[in-house]
């Protein structure tokens, strides 16, 4: 019989045995779920032996960076390491506004920070080491890439490259715990494992993060302009007791101004847009039906706290035709 209890037992003494005694693993942190509970399993196994690397592009949701770092090192006692790589990251998308050339060159400098920081690790391991590069996959994904006329996916609409994904010329060899598991008993093993809810149930984040969130130019401080409005909307979704309820919750800044006014003056000011969509799978979704107070909540803190926004509008598109991301 299949249980969250053991699926762990059975594939920590796997991973032992793959790995060997001498062996090192390395796994790169997204914050996702899914690499949170390989890591974790291969954790189990090998304990030190496992490093984490978790790049941070500077494109997450307030806060995240950091509880990746609390959550994985400090509670989880685990080896992490952590890469500032927000300035290449920028600097790269300076002047970008094609959705597609976002998703490139982030893609591309994801593999360049992932790849340098995992062959200074098998440096210090040496080369009779033997290094594996622990993974989240999971069967949906395995499909996926076995068979692109798979019903699920019968068409790819964007190029989705999985921040976290393979290093171009790997002399890993892969641990992919997760690779008979679908999302539902991933997260019965997360939460088996003693993993925090927030980030078991967390909902899913593209790899690309706030970049395909922000329209237009990608800016520093457009980044700190939709991190506080995102922040304020998940903060009132989660008092509303409705996280778990959604699918996917979030707040993109549009490259429009609009006029406004606030107390004797008149505004030209940024718009946001609210998305919160359900869903069993992400390949059609629905927009979920708020609670008029809750949104109204939202607009009016985003309105009052957040500098440059003067008007909030609520996407009440499905998907298809629209995506759930707006690029
Ligand atoms: P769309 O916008 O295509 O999104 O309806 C479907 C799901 O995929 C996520 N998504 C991505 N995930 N890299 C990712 O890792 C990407 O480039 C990417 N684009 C979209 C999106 O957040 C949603 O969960």
């Amino acid at each position: 019989d299949w249980t969250p209890g053991n699926f762990i037992q059975e594939t920590v003494a796997q991973i032992q045995e793959r790995v060997g005694p001498e062996g090192h693993v390395i796994c790169g942190l997204s914050g996702g779920v899914d690499s949170a509970v390989a890591a974790t399993l291969v954790h189990r196994a090998i304990g030190d032996r496992l490093t984490c690397v978790f790049v941070d592009h500077g494109l997450l949701r307030q806060g995240e960076a950091e509880q990746v770092v609390e959550t994985f090192q400090r509670h989880q006692g685990m080896r992490l390491v952590a890469v500032d790589a927000k300035e290449e990251f920028l600097s790269d998308l300076a002047g970008v506004t094609d959705p597609e050339e976002k998703r490139k060159r982030i893609g591309a400098r994801f593999i360049r920070v992932f790849e340098a920081e995992a062959a200074r690790l098998a440096a210090q391991w040496g080369t009779d080491t033997p290094a594996f590069l622990a993974q989240g996959t999971l069967y949906p994904d395995v499909i996926e890439s076995a068979s692109n006329d798979d019903t699920r996916n019968a068409r790819t609409i964007k190029t989705h490259h999985n921040v976290g994904g393979l290093p171009a010329d790997m002399t890993f060899q892969l641990i992919e715990p997760l690779r008979m598991l679908f999302k539902d008993e991933v997260r019965a093993v997360g939460e088996v494992l003693g993993l925090p809810e927030e980030i078991v149930w967390r909902h899913p984040f593209p790899g690309p993060g706030l970049a395909i969130r922000i329209l237009g130019e990608v800016t520093w401080e457009r980044l700190e302009t939709l991190r506080q409005a995102d922040a304020i909307f998940l903060e009132e979704l989660r008092r509303a007791g409705l996280y778990r309820q959604t699918s996917q919750v979030f707040a993109v800044l549009l490259p429009v101004r609009s006029v406004g006014v606030m107390g004797d003056g008149r505004t030209y000011a940024h718009v946001v847009a609210l998305r919160a969509v359900t869903t069993d799978d992400f390949m059609t979704a629905d927009w979920a039906r708020l609670p008029y107070e809750l949104l109204a909540r939202v607009s009016n803190r985003i309105v009052n706290e957040v500098d440059g926004v003067n008007r909030v509008v609520y996407d009440i598109s499905s998907k298809p035709p629209a995506t759930i991301e707006w690029e």
